[in-house]
């Protein structure tokens, strides 16, 4: 049976409200990559950081999934292959809308992680560095995120993944920060049929066989009925 790989990126969650990073008015545009997302801005402001994430834990939190994460939790259900999901999305409107072992590759907001063990918790809706690792005691508590000069999570299962794909679409990424930008190339290289469905054409456009431009909410769905032959 067909196996499909799913890459998605801030673009899915926009209509549920949750910014994106490099839009007009999006995250980068109001806060710098190395004051808040690097290693060496942890080490440097732990609480400038830790505010940064606590905002959006609290957004995140009162986000609801809308039509496109629904469309993807139901192909998983409804798709008689494989349906992997993988999201550079550090929310939960996946799992929210039904979607089952979802990868996140850049961490999630809800968890917590020790900086000393690697011990890792579900995350109050507030966090900071003092906060006591309930592992070994050490406070050196971050977000589970991954930042800027980190290796992404789960990148060798992924790796196996795309490799065995026979669809791989990527949905609401910019296709500007790597490893994630390049899976359509690693699929394609597998014989994957590669779709990108995004507002607009993203930094690596010319590596997909085909694309669906427009909102999430909007074009998701159609693709998925198309895949099930609705
Ligand atoms: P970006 O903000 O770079 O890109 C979002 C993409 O979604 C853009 O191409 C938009 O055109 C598109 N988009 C916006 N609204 C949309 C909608 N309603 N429907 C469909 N598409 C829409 O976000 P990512 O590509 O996810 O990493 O960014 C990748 C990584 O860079 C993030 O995981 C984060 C960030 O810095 C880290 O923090 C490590």
């Amino acid at each position: 049976m067909q196996k499909i790989v799913i890459l998605t990126g801030a673009g899915i969650s926009a209509e549920s409200g949750l910014g994106t990073f490099r839009d007009k008015d999006g995250i980068w545009t109001r806060y710098r990559i190395e004051d808040v997302a690097t290693p060496q801005a942890f080490a440097r402001d732990p609480d400038l950081v830790h505010r940064f994430y606590n905002t959006r834990r609290t957004q995140a939190a009162g986000a609801r999934p809308n039509a496109a994460h629904q469309a993807l939790a139901r192909l998983q259900t409804e798709h008689p292959g494989e349906v992997i999901i993988v999201t550079q999305n550090v929310d939960r409107l996946h799992e929210a809308a039904g979607a089952q072992n979802v990868i996140h590759m850049h961490g999630e907001l809800a968890r917590a992680l020790c900086a000393s063990c690697g011990a890792r918790w579900d995350a109050a809706p507030e966090i900071g560095p003092h906060d006591a690792c309930p592992h070994c005691g050490a406070r050196a508590c971050r977000p589970d995120v991954v930042w800027f000069g980190e290796m992404p999570y789960r990148m060798e299962e992924i790796l196996a993944h795309l490799s065995e794909a026979a669809i791989f679409a990527a949905i609401g990424t910019s296709g500007q920060v790597y490893p994630a930008a390049g899976f359509a190339q690693e699929a394609a290289l597998a014989g994957a049929h590669c779709i990108e469905i995004n507002l607009e054409s993203s930094a690596v456009a010319a590596d997909f066989d085909d694309t669906r431009q427009g909102t999430a909410s909007e074009t998701v769905p159609g693709w998925v009925a198309d895949i099930l032959c609705e």
